[in-house]
């Protein structure tokens, strides 16, 4: 996994609980790194689990649960860092439609190495859409949490359900997203 992620996670583990905690947790968390990760460095996705997890017995918090908020955060960070792949999108059905074609594949552009996973979506109706997920990586909140935020950036209410159906070594899950009015 890209150094971003891991970065990103710090600062919002930094402001949810403090430098001095983020710096005790990294120093007792057996990592890959010892605990140093670079914005363009790559790491292990086992370390980003441990660190959730451990942030979770910290906080009293659910993996499940930091890992959602940690999709709206990078949410932000996207929309901070790379503004152009939002602006030309009508809506947040377009938007996520254009992940698997477009926004990932400028990514891997950016990030060679990139490990992402893959999308296929399917609209339901005029305000409705499925986008099934399916990666190595067992990251189902953390991509519930980006489809909320990107909800949430577009303004436009809808709900979000997911099944997860995720086996050992492999996360897939069925995301829909149906706009609350026509
Ligand atoms: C709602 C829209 C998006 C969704 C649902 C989404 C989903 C994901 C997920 C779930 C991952 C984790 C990797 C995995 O699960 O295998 C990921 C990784 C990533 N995504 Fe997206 N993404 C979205 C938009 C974006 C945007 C706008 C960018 C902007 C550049 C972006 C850049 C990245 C990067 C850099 C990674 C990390 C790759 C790595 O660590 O190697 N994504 N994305």
């Amino acid at each position: 996994m890209k150094g971003i992620v891991f970065v990103e996670l710090l600062k919002m583990a930094e402001n949810l609980l403090g430098e001095a905690v983020v710096d005790q947790v990294l120093d007792d968390t057996p990592l890959s790194t010892g605990g140093a990760f670079s914005a363009v460095g790559d790491y292990p996705c086992a370390d980003l689990v441990a660190l959730v997890g451990a942030f979770s017995r910290v906080t009293g918090l659910p993996g499940e649960e930091l890992q959602r908020r940690f999709g709206h955060w990078m949410m932000n960070t996207f929309k901070t860092y790379y503004p152009a792949f939002f602006e030309d999108k009508p809506d947040v059905l377009a938007m996520l439609e254009a992940i698997e074609g477009e926004v990932h594949v400028e990514v891997r552009k950016i990030y060679p190495g990139a490990e992402l996973p893959t999308f296929a979506t399917e609209r339901l109706g005029p305000g409705e859409l499925r986008m099934d997920y399916s990666s190595t990586r067992p990251l189902v909140p953390f991509c519930a949490g980006l489809i909320e935020g990107c909800v949430d950036h577009f303004g436009r209410p809808a709900t979000i359900t997911t099944r997860d159906l995720s086996t050992p070594g492999q996360a897939r899950a069925e995301f829909t997203i149906r706009h609350d009015t026509p």
